[in-house]
């Protein structure tokens, strides 16, 4: 059988938050980081409506990038869709990266980033933190020393949780100047008490590829579907390796549905920054080290003599899934997503009863 080609041969394949061939049907899932409170009833309204299924999709998104531009002030030619924020984290490694070149980002963080790179033959240089929280600060040193092509950032990182504070953002713009380029991936973002705005920095022609998703916050995560924002010359660039037609009918249709109903956005930011307050406090009484997260998920270590992978295998017997901090490379802890005040009432409770058994 033809081989495939050693950049190809040496990865790992992406393990899901929930795995393979196992059904949450009476258990609850907070392991893939989604949204507990599911769309707008717009966005379900428009998928129900949507269209006719022998006909392309609008290749360019014509509707939905309209809406994205009117409710994030952004230029149209600043907007790119792809299916998923996944994928558009591929296409920014096709664009720019060749074999040998550096790509930097930081450990603990969302693996698609080394995946991407790696396939392209890239070198990739992660920031090594404790495993708690990361280096952000070191961050600006290490892309000066190793002048990389592309920097891929996390911001609320995945699965820490925290926040890339704006000066080294800033610094790194300036470092990277006109030879490397920041991708910025904000799938969190709108679960952050603040975000910064990125605005000026784009429109001057930074150095600059933030990512937004429709998975998180707007809860179509089924749908498959990712916005690049970029200066326009970075959006064309990207353009040409995109396929044609990265996002189908229906989820435009939703997607327009789901950026309008501003109302239904600040509800679901609303119930996850209560669950996350109630989350963090709760397993701090219990004696967790928590980080502090502005996502809807929170990074956290057991106490002795809990062992973070037992822990989770406990919990998925009881139905209750969360994310094992190993696969990040920290075994210590463990990623939970905010879910339902119900759902966080169902781990928390089976945490109390494992606690109890525990010889
Ligand atoms: C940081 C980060 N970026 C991107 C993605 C992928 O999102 P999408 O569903 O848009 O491909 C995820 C998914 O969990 C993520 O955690």
């Amino acid at each position: 059988m033809i081989a495939p080609r050693p950049e190809v041969a040496s990865l790992k394949p992406y393990q899901p938050g929930r795995p393979q061939g196992y059904a949450v049907t009476d258990g609850v899932n907070l392991a893939a980081n989604e949204n507990a409170w599911g769309p707008s009833p717009a966005a379900r309204a428009a998928l129900a409506s949507a269209v006719d299924p022998a006909r392309y999709p609008d290749m360019t998104g014509d509707r939905l990038i309209d809406a994205l531009s009117t409710a994030w002030v952004v230029d149209p030619a600043s907007l790119l869709l792809g299916t998923g924020s996944g994928h558009l984290i591929k296409c920014l490694a096709e664009t720019y990266l060749r074999p040998g070149d550096r790509v930097v980002t930081v450990a603990p963080t969302f693996s698609l980033y080394g995946q991407a790179a790696r396939l392209m033959g890239a070198e990739v240089h992660a920031l090594p933190g404790d495993g708690h929280t990361v280096a952000f600060d070191r961050l600006p040193e290490w892309v000066d020393r190793l002048r990389p092509r592309l920097v891929y950032l996390c911001s609320p990182n995945n699965p820490t949780g925290d926040m890339a504070p704006p000066t080294v953002v800033q610094t790194l713009l300036q470092v990277l100047g006109d030879t490397g380029l920041l991708v910025l991936d904000e799938a969190y973002a709108p679960f952050a008490e603040t975000v910064p705005d990125w605005g000026e920095a784009l429109r001057a022609g930074a150095p600059l590829a933030i990512l937004r998703t429709f998975s998180k916050i707007y809860g179509l995560a089924a749908l498959r579907l990712g916005v690049l924002v970029a200066p326009p010359e970075i959006v064309r660039a990207v353009g040409r390796v995109r396929e044609p037609f990265p996002v189908s009918s229906p989820a435009l249709a939703a997607a327009v549905a789901a950026v309008q109903d501003t109302a239904y956005l600040e509800f679901v930011a609303r119930e996850v920054d209560r669950g996350r307050r109630r989350l963090i406090g709760a397993l701090t009484e219990r004696h967790w080290d928590v980080h502090p997260s502005q996502a809807n998920f929170v990074w956290a270590a057991p106490p002795p003599p809990w062992q973070a992978d037992r822990l989770v295998a406990a919990l998925r017997a009881r139905g209750i899934l969360i994310r094992a901090g190993a696969p990040f490379g920290v075994e210590t802890h463990v990623r939970i997503t905010v879910g339902r005040p119900e759902e966080i009432d169902r781990f928390l409770g089976a945490l109390d009863v494992l606690e109890a058994e525990r010889p």
